[in-house]
């Protein structure tokens, strides 16, 4: 698949994540959420649950795994007899393999969460955010959930407009979410 560049950049290539890409994206993860940066260990376990067991690691799991019991819906790492992953990971690409963004979905249930979208700062404002978004919603569609949630910070305004162009509508707030006591809007997209 490729992002839409609208003339703006080369297009990107997006591609399923990897653990061969761990220290990429960590370098990027540092960049883009500073002190709520995943750390090393936190994010191998995100692209690790892509390959393998589905695993707990991050405070937006644990959001998750609260919104799922309040609406009921169970937690569903593991089918009977095998792993099914509960975790969709992607890269974009610039030609040549460098990696410029990425993103993690996490779908329990029916419903699914936006984990994260980061876009290198070097490479931002070219339609990258927007296309690595678009996957994981179709990601969504594809495992069947019936909404996506997400969590963003306030005032972080550029994420904030992403998602509300997507579609996303606030019907909550997370007091002190955020390293630093930052509140977080919570943003809901039937899909
Ligand atoms: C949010 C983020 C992913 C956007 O990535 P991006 O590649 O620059 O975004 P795009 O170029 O695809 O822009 C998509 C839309 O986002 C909004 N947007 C992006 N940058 C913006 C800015 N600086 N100010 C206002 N809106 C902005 C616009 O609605 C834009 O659509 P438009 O170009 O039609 O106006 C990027 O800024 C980022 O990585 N931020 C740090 C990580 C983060 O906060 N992630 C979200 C929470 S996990």
């Amino acid at each position: 698949m490729t992002g839409d560049g609208v003339g703006r950049a080369p297009l990107v290539t997006l591609r399923p994540a990897s653990v061969s890409d761990l220290v990429t994206l960590g370098d990027i993860e540092q960049r883009c959420m500073g002190p709520d940066a995943w750390s090393r260990e936190a994010l191998a376990a995100e692209l690790g649950a892509e390959t393998s067991a589905a695993e707990t690691s991050a405070a937006e799991t644990r959001a998750a795994e609260t919104r799922a019991a309040e609406t009921g819906a169970a937690e569903t790492g593991a089918d009977e007899g095998g792993v099914r992953p509960t975790r969709y990971a992607v890269v974009a690409e610039r030609p040549g393999g460098v990696v410029v963004g990425y993103a993690v979905l996490l779908a329990v249930a029916t419903t699914a969460d936006v984990l994260r979208v980061a876009v290198d700062p070097a490479h931002r404002g070219r339609g990258v955010g927007r296309a690595l978004l678009a996957d994981l919603l179709a990601e969504a569609s594809r495992r069947g959930c019936d909404a996506a949630l997400l969590e963003v910070g306030v005032p972080n305004s550029a994420a904030t407009a992403m998602y509300r162009a997507a579609g996303f509508t606030e019907i909550g707030r997370r007091p002190r979410y955020y390293a630093g006591g930052t509140d977080a809007s919570v943003m809901r997209l039937p899909l």
